[in-house]
């Protein structure tokens, strides 16, 4: 009994499955699926970076009809190759094909490596990119972590960290390197591709119509989109400043027009401080004197790249201050100050000096 059991092929082996998927829904008919030659692989790799299918066809066939081969690529003018590219963005890619082109034509008699190493030394061909290449033309075993691989790995295995780290990026290498086959591993690489595409997405996963359902962990926790994980936020800095509220005998408050680039370009604003002998300087920068000095309620406002967290003080000025009303500096009742363009949070320290 335990001798016939043994001897079961293992159906419920990870790429056989990915296998049997792709027989049945993979897309076997696009143009750089017929007749897989390294060339005709690679170029429609280094289009399909970045770039849907569909806009890829028109210009995979016109590239293929101009430069049918390897030879033809590299006698080319640079000129006409970026004519053949124009509107697939991302030129560099055009020009790394031509140079590689080059290199293939007059240093290897225009064959193709076979190693993965040895495709990452042409220009502009990474890891997976050489890997996919190498598996779809030639068969060789060799894995890819695309963005689309490396969501359906950390979904399988409920990767519960960041794939852009150093150390997690190593795990999901390991781990697809462990799942691709030896036989049919070009068949593999384009259904683990056509599976992120198609059924393991971003924010809409599908997957009762996944082959990996009963294994996937993202989906065991009841929520498959929590995977991969999202690059953690950097902690923001916190600056600090003393925001013045200056107020003349009528009660009128002095505002500043803040340059007209960078943080409330152009808004009024009240005039800042970072010095520690806070009252000594304000009475020496504004020419006035000081009666009465009092801190207001400290509080927080956040930037979309900072905190500043926000002191008030409120001064009285006796002799009223010689920055005279001009271009920079306006002194207004507070009714009016309130109608004006203001930063929120200058608006809410003079409300609350109107509410005193
Ligand atoms: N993106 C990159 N390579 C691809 C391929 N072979 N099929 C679909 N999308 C891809």
């Amino acid at each position: 009994m335990t001798e016939i059991m043994a001897e079961i092929t293992p159906i419920n082996h990870f790429s056989t499955r990915v296998l049997n998927w792709f027989d049945e829904h993979g897309r076997k008919n696009l143009p750089w699926q017929q007749d897989k030659t390294p060339y005709r692989v690679w170029i429609s790799e280094i289009m399909l970076q970045q770039t849907q299918v569909t806009t890829v066809i028109p210009y995979y066939q016109r590239f293929m009809a101009s430069f049918p081969d390897v030879f033809s690529l590299a006698q080319a003018q640079e000129d006409d190759v970026l004519a053949h590219w124009s509107g697939l963005g991302y030129y560099a890619r055009a020009r790394n094909l031509h140079k590689t082109a080059k290199i293939l034509a007059d240093e290897k008699q225009g064959e193709f490596p076979t190693s993965v190493e040895g495709v990452t030394e042409l220009p502009g061909i990474g890891r997976s990119t050489a890997a996919a290449i190498l598996s779809i033309s030639r068969g060789v075993q060799a894995a890819i972590l695309d963005g689309n691989v490396k969501r359906v790995l950390s979904r399988l295995h409920a990767i519960d960290r960041w794939p852009g780290e150093k150390n997690t990026e190593k795990q999901l290498w390991e781990l697809a390197e462990g799942y691709a086959p030896e036989q049919r591993c070009g068949d593999y690489t384009q259904a683990m591709m056509d599976l992120g595409a198609t059924l393991c997405t971003r924010s809409k996963p599908q997957c009762l119509l996944c082959p990996l359902q009963s294994d996937c962990q993202g989906l065991a926790t009841g929520m498959p989109t929590d995977f991969p994980v999202k690059k953690p936020k950097k902690a923001k800095p916190v600056k600090a400043t003393n925001m013045l509220v200056l107020q003349n005998a009528q009660g009128q408050v002095l505002l500043e027009k803040r340059p007209t680039t960078g943080i409330w370009g152009g808004l009024w604003s009240l005039p800042e401080s970072q010095e520690s002998e806070l009252i000594l300087a304000t009475e020496q920068r504004f020419q006035a004197q000081i009666t009465q000095h009092q801190p207001l309620n400290g509080f927080r406002h956040t930037f979309s790249h900072y905190h500043l967290d926000i002191q008030p003080h409120q001064f009285l000025l006796e002799q009223s201050s010689r920055v005279a009303d001009n271009n920079k500096y306006q002194w207004y009742d507070l009714t009016t100050a309130l109608t004006l363009g203001l930063p929120a949070p200058i608006r809410e320290i003079l409300e609350s000096l109107l509410k005193q």
